[in-house]
C-alpha cells in the first residue's frame, strides 16, 4: 500500500493538516474542473475538521463545492446516531453552502436497497458519469474502525466483493457500534477517488493501524483494500 502517513501530536495540528489537505484538493479541482466533489466520512474524528472548514473556509467558493457522504447509518436524520445529523450543525448550518450542493444519503427511503440505488443515481447525475464508468470524487474522506472497517465496509462483508454498484445497503455490523443497517459507497468508488484521506484518532488504534498499513490486502481488514491510484494519505492524531 503506497500510503503516505503523517502523525500529528494533537488535535490542533491534526485539524490544521486536514484542512490544508482539503484546501489543496479543492483548489486543484476547481482550477482543473470548475468544481470540487467531496465525500464526507462519519464518526467523531472528522468533526473538528468540518467545524474548521465552516469557520475558516476551504480556499474555494462553497457554491463550487458538492458534499456527498461515504456512508450513513440507516436511521432518521434526527437520530443521534445519524452521520448527517452530526455533520449538519458543525458544517452545513455554519457556512454559505447552497442546499442543493449537499447530498445526504436518503435514509427516508425504504427498503435500504432502494435508498442505495437512488443515491447512486444522484451521484451519477451530479457527477455526469456515463453508464459503465465510476464517479471520481476529488477528495474522499475515510475513518478507521478498531475492527479494520472503513466507511461502512465491514470485515468479510459481501459488500467488499461488489464491483458494479456504487452504493449498497449493508446489514447492521456485529463488530462495531452503532449496530444499525448502513448505506455505503463500494470499493470501486473509493479506489476511483482522485484523493483518499484517512483521518484516524490513534489513541487505541495503533494495533489496527499497524495491521492495516503493514500487511497485504485482507478482507478481514477492509481498510487494507483501499488502494486508490497514487495511494492514500493518512493523517494520524497521536494525542
Ligand atoms: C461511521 C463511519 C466509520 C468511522 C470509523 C471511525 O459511520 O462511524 O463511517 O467508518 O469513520 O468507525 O470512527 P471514529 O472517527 O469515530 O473513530
Amino acid at each position: 500500500m503506497t500510503a503516505r502517513i503523517s502523525r500529528l501530536p494533537d488535535l490542533a495540528t491534526f485539524t490544521a493538516a486536514a484542512l490544508e489537505h482539503v484546501r489543496q484538493a479543492a483548489q486543484k479541482a476547481v482550477a482543473q474542473r470548475g468544481r470540487f466533489l467531496m465525500a464526507l466520512s462519519g464518526g467523531t474524528t472528522p468533526l473538528p475538521l468540518y467545524a474548521a472548514m465552516a469557520q475558516q473556509g476551504i480556499g474555494v467558493p462553497f457554491d463550487a463545492t458538492f458534499f456527498f457522504f461515504g456512508d450513513e447509518r440507516f436511521v432518521s436524520m434526527g437520530d443521534p446516531r445519524s452521520t448527517f445529523g452530526a455533520v449538519a450543525p458543525v458544517l452545513f448550518t455554519r457556512a454559505p453552502i447552497p442546499v442543493g450542493n449537499i447530498h445526504p444519503m436518503p435514509v427516508d427511503l425504504t427498503p435500504p436497497g432502494l435508498a442505495a440505488s437512488v443515491y447512486e443515481e444522484d451521484m451519477r447525475e451530479t457527477f455526469g458519469t456515463p453508464p459503465g464508468e465510476t464517479p471520481r470524487f476529488d477528495l474522499l474522506l475515510l475513518g478507521l474502525g478498531a475492527d479494520g472497517h472503513t466507511a461502512s465496509l465491514f470485515p468479510d462483508s459481501p459488500a467488499l466483493e461488489e464491483t458494479a454498484r456504487l452504493v449498497v445497503a449493508v446489514a447492521a455490523p456485529t463488530t462495531t457500534e452503532p449496530r444499525v443497517p448502513r448505506l455505503t459507497v463500494t470499493l470501486p468508488v473509493v479506489n476511483a477517488a482522485r484523493q483518499v484521506l484517512f483521518l484516524v484518532g490513534a489513541p487505541g488504534k495503533e494495533s489496527i493501524l499497524a495491521r492495516v498499513l503493514g500487511g497485504p490486502p485482507d478482507k478481514h481488514l477492509p481498510a487494507s483494500l483501499v488502494r486508490p491510484q497514487g495511494g492514500a494519505e493518512w493523517l494520524i492524531r497521536e494525542g
